[in-house]
């Protein structure tokens, strides 16, 4: 039996295996706002529940995002500056104008007409799988040969980045967010200044557009005004930087994770395979089964309570979405991977104002790439044991040897 005390959920060794199911789950019954000690010497909330993730989620004036950022670890106070210029980092009233810019830009109407674009970019990386096949089997390597291709091409092409840089965008998204794991990390000084070449790089790209009159997400951005002020490039760098980084290891883990859980339940696959109508459905179980973020952070702005457990000012409060998934008080049988899961508010877009800005477009690349798939080969099966990414923020595999079929 598991010890509430002897619990540690911030080792990233403690995610190598699995999800640390079984100590979420001890916390949701046992510490639901739970003390938790930092390496750093410090310590943090470790909040559980579905209701109470919620609740942090909502209340934007008393857990701030940009006090101290969304990871748990504290960051040097120059890295926190520019951290603060993502949409992620922001609290009102700085939120709201920025986040109203960029979503103009990602509405239904305007992803309905990438739709064709996003099924060219998927065939097109599937063409090159083709290409390998030297019998009807091909062996490969499912998250970097293939889920790891289309976010990195979806968010390259929406911002008209030149294509030879694409591997370069995967690279510097990477080492920020899986520096804890050694095969994906750089080294100390490439994950550190992954932030700053990425912004400046995008700082490049926007003095390049501004008044270019270009229809690529960056020329949108780079001449938009919001409420009476042009974005400047600074801010836009930030975005740059925040829009690519979310987009990549996240869909990733997605495509990869819930190709995992298809092959596991062959019966799903199938179903799946056969009215891929169903995928809408399906996908939003993916999602709440993978969780590709297993949490963000906020900081308390004001002495506070969250479920009667008193909160001090300052301190930092980490929102469990991997454990609130998987909360039976909202989840009838949390534990089974369901795809005809009716009543489904999983939180692995987040919740409240900061709401992923990416979820449509991650929901619809994730349905273009399986209807693709489906069509086009017969079956696919693991030719050994998958490996997951270490680390206790990003929740994804980094490794799905696999075997597929064409038809
Ligand atoms: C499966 C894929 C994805 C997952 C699981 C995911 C997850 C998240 C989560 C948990 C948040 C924070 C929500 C909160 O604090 O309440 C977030 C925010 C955000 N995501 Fe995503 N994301 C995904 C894909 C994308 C994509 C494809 C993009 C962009 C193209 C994107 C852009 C953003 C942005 C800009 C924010 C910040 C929004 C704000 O602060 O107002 N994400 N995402």
């Amino acid at each position: 039996m598991m010890e509430l005390k002897k619990l540690d959920i911030y080792n990233p060794e403690h995610y190598v295996n699995d999800v640390p199911h079984e100590a979420f789950s001890l916390l949701r019954k046992e510490s639901p706002v739970h003390w938790h000690e930092h390496p750093d010497g410090g310590g943090y909330w470790v909040v559980s529940r579905h209701e109470d993730v919620v609740a942090v989620s909502k209340d934007f004036n008393t857990f701030s995002a940009q006090r101290g950022f969304v990871i748990v670890d504290d960051l040097p106070e120059d890295i926190l500056k520019q951290a603060q210029g993502q949409l992620l980092g922001m609290d009102p009233p700085n939120h709201g104008p920025i986040r109203r810019a960029v979503v103009k830009r990602f509405t239904k109407k305007l992803l309905a007409e990438l739709e064709p674009k996003i099924r060219k970019i998927t065939t097109d990386i599937l063409d090159q799988v083709d290409s390998r096949f030297e019998t009807d089997e091909l062996s490969c390597e499912f998250v970097d040969d293939l889920a790891g291709e289309l976010p990195t091409s979806v968010i390259g092409s929406l911002l008209g980045v030149p294509r030879d840089m694409w591997p370069q965008l995967r690279r510097w998204s990477d080492f920020q967010t899986s520096a804890s794991d050694p095969d994906i990390g750089g080294t100390e000084e490439e994950t550190q200044n992954a932030s700053t070449d990425m912004g400046a790089y995008g700082y490049q790209l926007a003095m390049e557009r501004k008044d270019g009159g270009g229809d690529d997400l960056i020329s949108l951005l780079i001449n938009v005004e919001i409420e009476g002020h042009k974005v400047t490039e600074s801010e836009f760098a930030s975005l740059f930087v925040q829009i690519t980084v979310a987009g990549n290891e996240t869909t990733r883990g997605l495509l990869a994770g819930g190709m995992l859980e298809l092959i596991k339940h062959p019966h799903f696959y199938a179903e799946l395979e056969a009215d891929p109508s169903q995928l809408p459905q399906a996908i939003e179980e993916m999602l709440r089964w993978t969780c590709p973020l297993h949490y963000f952070r906020r900081t308390a702005t004001c002495d506070t309570e969250i479920g009667g457990q008193k909160i001090k000012e300052n301190d930092r409060v980490v929102m469990m979405y991997s454990s609130a998934n998987f909360d039976d008080s909202v989840f009838n049988r949390p534990m089974e991977f369901d795809i005809h899961r009716e009543h489904n508010p999983h939180l692995g877009f987040g919740y409240g104002i900061h709401l992923c800005l990416g979820a449509n477009l991650a929901r619809l690349e994730t349905r273009i790439f399986f209807e693709e798939f489906f069509k086009r080969y017969k079956s696919i099966s693991l030719e050994g044991e998958p490996k997951r990414i270490r680390s206790n923020l990003v929740n994804g595999l980094k490794y799905m040897p696999v075997k597929i079929t064409r038809r």
